[in-house]
């Protein structure tokens, strides 16, 4: 499909749009989005796309007040409605939903939380849930709006924010939502670094060492096979070298998120992850490894 999406503003205005482009027998893809987008995103279209063939698109343009805590960048987060359009355009997007707050949370700002919401469980109080309190209940709860107006076959999110995923996967799994979750790769700059909005709050030197953020992943993953001590030994030597990065947490987990055993049989699927601040600028990132010899020590 090609040609300018159709904007949505409001919930009816939707629910026409979709009935419209639903047809018979199509499936429908969505990718949740916050705006500001990037080449990040635009591969989280294509993705759907992939997966719809020539089913109707839809990205949601929300910035969700909800899932920012007291003194996060809800008021600083960028705005722009306009380039965002045209890279859904670009990627022969259908249909974008960008309400405004009232329009998901009526009763705002009286009423804040809507009465039934989604308890995300104990995996949201560890890594970004440990410093962001409320951050993925309030994001589930945006997710499970968003899925109950556009009711997609489909949904594509980016392992990039990689407890996000499995959270969301999570609350599918366990709520019978029905819908398909598909995790994308992390698109990254030449040298490494992941996209985000939050790269352009980096100055020159702090964009020089976020690079080592990728790095001790990527050292990681080449070192795994020597067990999980070497793979975080090999991480952490990288880092060392950035003066800058304020390391918050790098950890081995299961690809759940769940704590690793003490002894690991080789071949075991792992997943790395790293945050860090750069001055006020705080960066993650995540990647896959498969750990080897059973006797190393975490
Ligand atoms: P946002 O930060 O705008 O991200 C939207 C989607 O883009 C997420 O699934 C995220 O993982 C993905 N993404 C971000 N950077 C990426 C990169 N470099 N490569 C691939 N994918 C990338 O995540 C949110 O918004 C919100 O929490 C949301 C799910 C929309 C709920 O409000």
């Amino acid at each position: 499909m090609s040609g300018t999406p159709a904007l949505a503003h409001t919930r009816e205005e939707l629910a026409g749009l979709l009935a419209a482009a639903r047809g018979a027998h199509r499936r429908v893809g969505f990718v949740p989005t916050m705006g500001a987008l990037h080449e990040g995103h635009a591969s989280l279209m294509a993705r759907a796309r992939a997966e719809v063939g020539d089913g109707p698109v839809v990205v949601s343009v929300f910035v969700n007040p909800l899932q920012f805590g007291a003194g996060e960048d809800l008021d600083r987060y960028p705005r722009t409605l306009d380039a965002d359009l045209e890279i859904c355009a670009r990627e022969g997007v259908d249909i974008v939903l960008a309400p405004s707050v009232e329009e998901v949370y009526p009763g705002w700002p009286e009423q804040r939380e809507p009465e039934v919401t989604v308890e995300p469980g104990p995996l949201a109080t560890v890594l970004e849930g440990r410093v962001r309190p409320g951050h993925f209940r309030g994001v589930l709860v945006v997710v499970a709006k968003l899925f109950g107006l556009v009711r997609p076959d489909v949904a594509v999110f980016g392992e990039k924010d990689y407890q996000q995923l499995v959270l969301v996967r999570r609350m599918v799994t366990d709520l019978c939502m029905g819908v398909d979750v598909v995790g994308a790769e992390t698109c990254r700059e030449p040298d490494g670094l992941a996209l985000s909005s939050r790269n352009r709050y980096l100055d020159e030197s702090q964009r020089l060492e976020a690079v080592y953020l990728s790095r001790a992943l990527r050292a990681a993953q080449e070192t795994a096979g020597y067990g999980p001590a070497v793979a975080l030994d090999s991480a952490r030597a990288e880092l060392r070298q950035a003066k800058a990065v304020d390391l918050d947490y790098l950890v081995l987990t299961t690809p759940d998120l769940r704590e690793l055993p003490a002894v690991v049989p080789a071949g075991t699927e792992a997943r790395i992850l790293v945050a860090a601040r750069l001055g006020t600028t705080r960066l993650i990132d995540n990647l896959p490894l498969v750990l080897g010899t059973a006797r190393e020590e975490r």
